[in-house]
């Protein structure tokens, strides 16, 4: 009966699906190790891993932990790393000045890892939120209603020198002031880190999938107790234009590749800045993203090695060249199977 009914029918997309050798033959989209970057948290001290409550599977790592992890990584075929500060309270102020410690934590993770893998790519953010008791990515005006643009900038371009000359691969600016990428450039050029290259959050949006990750570096503050949050500098999640606009202003001051962050919820933007530009385009993938997925996981809700696939595909699919990604190891191990 089922079999006796026939449409007549030119074109049959299924002939396309009928069995796994024609579906890999037309797949578009296909992930490999080689697309991750691994952001990973670091800690002063010799303690054990500090599990991340929000993010289920990721623990700050002390100094000699985290170079372990690098080397587990790049045998996985994991291409880059993204390192993450966390600080003691006592080491905090306003002014975020152990961003410039000749000695800071990130710089000593940074010549620890180059040493034992110089393979490996390794970014470091560039902004102050990790060292500012407010928890904000710049100074602040001294009325305290605003981030000081101009003089945060300054601040970035000198922690980048530090950071390069510690031998990262690339630094990459987070914190959405206006002007960085040029300054941070020229300030590189002038310092003759010319090889150094920049990474730009350069379509950051002011998203609450961040929460995790301000509890991961102790920055929550700003999230929204404090009087001022990050909305005069992040973009709204309203804009597509404005995006677009922040990207080309990037690629214009000298940024090496471009960023698209948060990345599941913004798929549109990376399309968007995928076809407004030619530059390597990264997205983040972020820790509300990775908490939300493996919540669902726990309660038995969703398929966790399904869902990390499909949602690191869409990412993909949309236009990223890289994803940062927590799931980054779970990935590459997986793809490497
Ligand atoms: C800080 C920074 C943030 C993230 C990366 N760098 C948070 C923020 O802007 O408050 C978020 C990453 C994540 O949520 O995984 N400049």
């Amino acid at each position: 009966m089922a079999d006796s009914f026939k449409l007549d029918l030119a074109v049959r997309p299924r002939r396309l699906r009928r069995n796994a050798s024609v579906r890999a033959l037309v797949e578009e989209t296909v992930l490999r190790p080689a697309d991750f970057i691994a952001p990973l948290f670091v800690v002063d001290g010799k303690g054990a891993p500090e599990p991340i409550g929000s993010m289920p599977g990721v623990s700050r790592l002390n100094i000699v932990d985290l170079v372990k992890e690098c080397r587990a990584l790049a045998k996985l075929g994991v291409p880059a790393v993204a390192l993450f500060p966390k600080l003691d309270a006592n080491y905090k102020d306003d002014s975020g000045s152990a961003a410039l410690h000749e000695d800071a934590l990130i710089l000593r993770a940074v010549r620890a890892v180059k040493k034992a893998l110089p393979e490996l790519v390794v970014m470091t953010d560039i902004a102050l939120d990790p060292y500012t008791t407010h928890g904000h990515d710049g100074l602040l005006t001294a009325e305290g209603k605003d981030v000081a643009n101009d003089a945060t900038v300054a601040v970035l371009v000198k922690m980048a020198v530090l950071h390069a000359r510690a031998g990262v691969d690339f630094v990459a600016p987070s914190d959405m002031m206006d002007g960085r990428i040029g300054a941070i450039r020229a300030g590189l050029d002038a310092a003759g880190f010319t090889n150094t290259a920049i990474m730009a959050y350069s379509s950051k949006f002011a998203s609450a999938y961040y929460g995790p990750f301000r509890d991961a570096v102790g920055s929550a503050k700003a999230a929204g107790t404090h009087a001022l949050d990050k909305r005069t500098y992040q973009l709204n999640p309203a804009n597509r234009r404005e995006a677009v606009v922040e990207a080309l202003l990037d690629e214009a001051e000298g940024a090496d590749v471009l960023m698209v962050k948060p990345a599941g919820a913004y798929l549109d933007i990376i399309r968007e800045v995928r076809e407004a530009t030619k530059k390597p385009l990264a997205a983040y993938q972020v820790s509300g993203e990775y908490a939300q997925i493996q919540a669902a996981a726990q309660l038995g809700w969703l398929d966790l090695a399904r869902v990390r696939h499909e949602s690191l595909l869409a990412i993909k699919r949309a236009g990223a060249d890289m994803i940062l990604t927590y799931f980054a190891k779970e990935m590459a191990a997986e793809l490497g199977k």
